[in-house]
């Protein structure tokens, strides 16, 4: 049973129970049980009052997400609150924990709502491009005015129970056991059966729509502006607007946002799963961390720990890049205070827990080192090596590399088992992805440690095999091939920009490298022509190389940068791109924006089903979530590979096949998985299970 039932004099307590977070799930008939439960105690003559609590750590935490993919599960969930609400016998909710989206809605129908202090309540359906979708948007503002009730449903973030007190959302706030203060609260006295949904529009309700479709997000799909509909159409006929948010919400279940959006947060809790490991295996603690190199990535790395809680030793060998790293790292911390982020306290606690070092010996105390050293194999090992003589036997070894082979440097140690990849993304405090680099040898705890890291950290942390560029520059080096393609064949870089960044990137290729610094990308085709004769890239990028123009460092790149951040385009890059093509004997012609997304989106869907293929990334998902947290690809897209799945593994060998008859088609060999699964005619997301 998932829904406990237990008498106390005339009142009925309801416990429900299921999984982690109470989720109101259908398919295993949670949902039916509590309507079930609540209908028994109807008919039940000796009982006058029914309270509702969830057990565990939360009341309840709304649908289950994965449902909504097989079907409008909110159709069911609508059923149960409207019936609750229609009780004649009084119903309270006691909240503890959390009550969010269905959760929240299934508290509105009841007649009272008491909460513990440390309960929050929201509405988060916006983040997942949905409105709320069982009575939310019509009874929330009828209990607490369309204002609150807007602000709430369209930021998508929970309030305290306090909050909650103040805008009538619940009726008390206790300290102690929730459940005893709802059972309390009901007595055996004849409370009124009190329904929201009778409740009038609020007054506000005119000029609440008014504000908020002033600043509305443009993010999350049609999501936010759909919920101020919602709204609009409350009037004093509940069922016209309960039906009217019933059917906004089937529409958005089906957009291509919501899904996207569903996707990215059910990946994000499926790329911290390693398949073939058991959830429970034991970790190697980890509290106290040696960072080695005081660069841009060690320092940057060592915010990220100092924020995390953990304790930090920095090795650096030169006295004067460690007082720059140590300042760097006051300096962010100060900012952290200014910004009210943090109390100067805390700041203070956190600058404690680091120290500095020129020797490797103070090493020895740390449970994992980060070595992030200068990006060359030699000093790599030797770096490594000796750091083996000084650290504890079950220490744990981790280079930042982002493009040196993990397992040659993993065999420059006695025991190449304790060695694994940590590969932050510039600036490591700030951006979220973080590819885990699974050694041939790595063994399988220091993995899922440095998972577990990872998440201590706040990132989404993704595992890679070992290959060159591991999942992101791997496929960020084709997306890059095809944008120099399409600045020698006709487009200029603003327009390839603009196309991408209308279609959903954060920032436009050229802008991107430009930011990163376009010597990066040079060095990186230079050892390509040695390494890939075969694969050139069109040479259009390194003329700008060759002028200095390195982006934004230099004050020019693709762009210029009169005033140090904004691009502005250059003639003197125009008529660069202009002669290089008459050089090479290239007609320009004129290239849509179409083109120029599909090109660049094809790119990324053959290699990252490619890394796929071989075994390097576990699922096409840790792929998507690679492109969302670490290269500006909108949410609302989903990712590359859940693109993959909008076009259909037959029409994308179509596409693909077309690209490579035509110029440099040479660069567009299929990926052999997109043959596989349109021969099972079967989506790419299957592979996620
Ligand atoms: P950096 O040149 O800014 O910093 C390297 C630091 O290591 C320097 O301060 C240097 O004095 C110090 N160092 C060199 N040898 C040392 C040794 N034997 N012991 C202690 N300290 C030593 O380089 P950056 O950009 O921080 O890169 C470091 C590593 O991070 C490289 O492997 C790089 O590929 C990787 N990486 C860099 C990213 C970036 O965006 N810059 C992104 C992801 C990874």
């Amino acid at each position: 049973m998932s829904v406990v039932a237990t008498r106390h004099g005339a009142t009925l307590l309801l416990t429900m129970e299921n999984g982690a977070v109470n989720a109101l799930s259908v398919a295993n008939g949670h949902v039916r049980s509590i309507l079930e439960a609540f209908e028994a105690g109807l008919q039940d003559a000796t009982c006058s009052v029914i309270v509702i609590a969830g057990a565990g750590s939360f009341f309840c935490c709304g649908a289950d997400i994965t449902e909504f993919a097989r079907r409008n599960i909110a159709v069911d969930l609508r059923d149960l609150v409207n019936r609750i609400e229609a009780s004649p016998k009084p119903v309270i909710m006691a909240i503890h924990g959390a009550a969010l989206g269905g959760g929240l809605e299934l508290a509105l129908a009841g007649h009272y709502r008491v909460a513990h202090r440390a309960a929050r309540l929201g509405l988060p359906e916006v983040s997942l491009g949905l409105v709320p979708g069982a009575g939310g948007t019509q009874r929330l503002p009828r209990l607490i005015g369309a204002g609150p009730a807007l602000e709430i449903m369209l930021s998508g973030k929970p309030i305290q129970a306090a909050r909650a007190k103040t805008l009538g959302l619940v009726d008390k706030v206790v300290d102690g056991d929730v459940v005893a203060a709802a059972l309390d609260f009901g007595g055996d006295a004849a409370l009124p059966a009190r329904r929201t949904g009778e409740l009038p529009p609020p007054n506000d309700l005119a000029n609440a729509v008014t504000a908020a479709r002033g600043s509305l997000r443009t993010t999350l799909g049609n999501a936010p502006q759909t919920i101020v509909d919602c709204v609009e159409n409350i009037t004093s006929d509940l069922c016209a607007g309960l039906a009217y948010e019933a059917g906004v919400f089937a529409a958005l279940l089906l957009s291509e946002a919501s899904g996207a959006l569903r996707h990215a947060f059910l990946g994000e809790r499926q790329a911290a799963r390693i398949p073939g490991l058991p959830r429970d295996l034991p970790l190697r603690p980890i509290e106290a961390v040696g960072v080695i190199g005081g660069g841009t990535m060690g320092t940057g790395i060592a915010i990220a720990l100092l924020n995390a809680g953990l304790t930090v030793t920095m090795v650096e060998l030169r006295e004067d890049a460690l007082a720059r790293a140590q300042n760097i790292i006051g300096k962010s911390l100060a900012r952290d205070v200014e910004k009210r982020r943090i109390s100067a306290d805390e700041a203070d606690a956190r600058l404690a827990r680091f120290t500095g070092a020129t020797a490797y010996e103070a090493l020895g105390p740390v449970d994992l080192v980060i070595e992030a050293v200068f990006e060359e194999m030699a000093v790599k090992t030797a770096v490594l090596q000796a750091v083996e003589t000084v650290v504890r036997p079950d220490a744990i070894l981790a280079s930042n590399t982002s493009t040196l082979d993990l397992d040659r440097i993993a065999d420059a140690v006695a025991d190449p088992s304790r060695v694994v990849g940590l590969h932050f993304f510039s600036p490591a405090n700030i951006m979220r992805l973080l590819e885990v680099v699974r050694g041939a040898k790595t063994a399988p705890d220091v993995l899922a440690t440095a998972m577990a890291l990872g998440k201590r950290l706040g990132k989404v942390a993704v595992v890679s095999g070992v290959c060159d560029g591991f999942i992101g520059n791997r496929m960020f080096e084709e997306y890059l091939r095809q944008v120099w393609f399409l600045l020698e064949e006709g487009a200029l870089p603003q327009q390839i920009d603009t196309a991408l960044e209308r279609w959903g990137f954060a920032m436009g290729p050229c802008r991107t490298m430009d930011l990163v610094g376009q010597d990066i990308g040079w060095a990186i085709r230079q050892r390509r022509a040695t390494e890939q004769p075969d694969r050139p890239y069109s040479g259009v990028i390194d003329r700008i190389c060759a002028l200095g123009r390195f982006g934004q460092k230099t004050g020019k790149g693709i762009y210029l940068y009169a005033d140090g951040r904004l691009p502005s385009p250059d003639p003197e890059i125009e008529a660069l791109i202009l002669d290089y093509s008459a050089e090479i004997g290239l007609t320009r012609r004129a290239i849509s924006d179409e083109e120029i997304v599909e090109r660049c989106l094809l790119a990324l869907i053959n290699e990252g089903l490619r890394i796929v293929g071989e075994g390097i990334a576990y699922r096409p998902v840790d792929v998507d979530m690679v492109f969302l947290h670490g290269y500006g690809f909108a949410r609302e897209r989903g990712g590359p590979l859940f693109q993959a799945d909008r076009i259909g593994a037959p029409e994308l060998a179509r596409r693909i096949a077309a690209l490579a008859a035509g110029r440099n088609g040479w660069a567009w060999a299929p990926a052999p998985l997109i043959a596989t699964m349109a021969d099972k005619d079967a989506a790419f997301s299957t592979l996620n299970a």
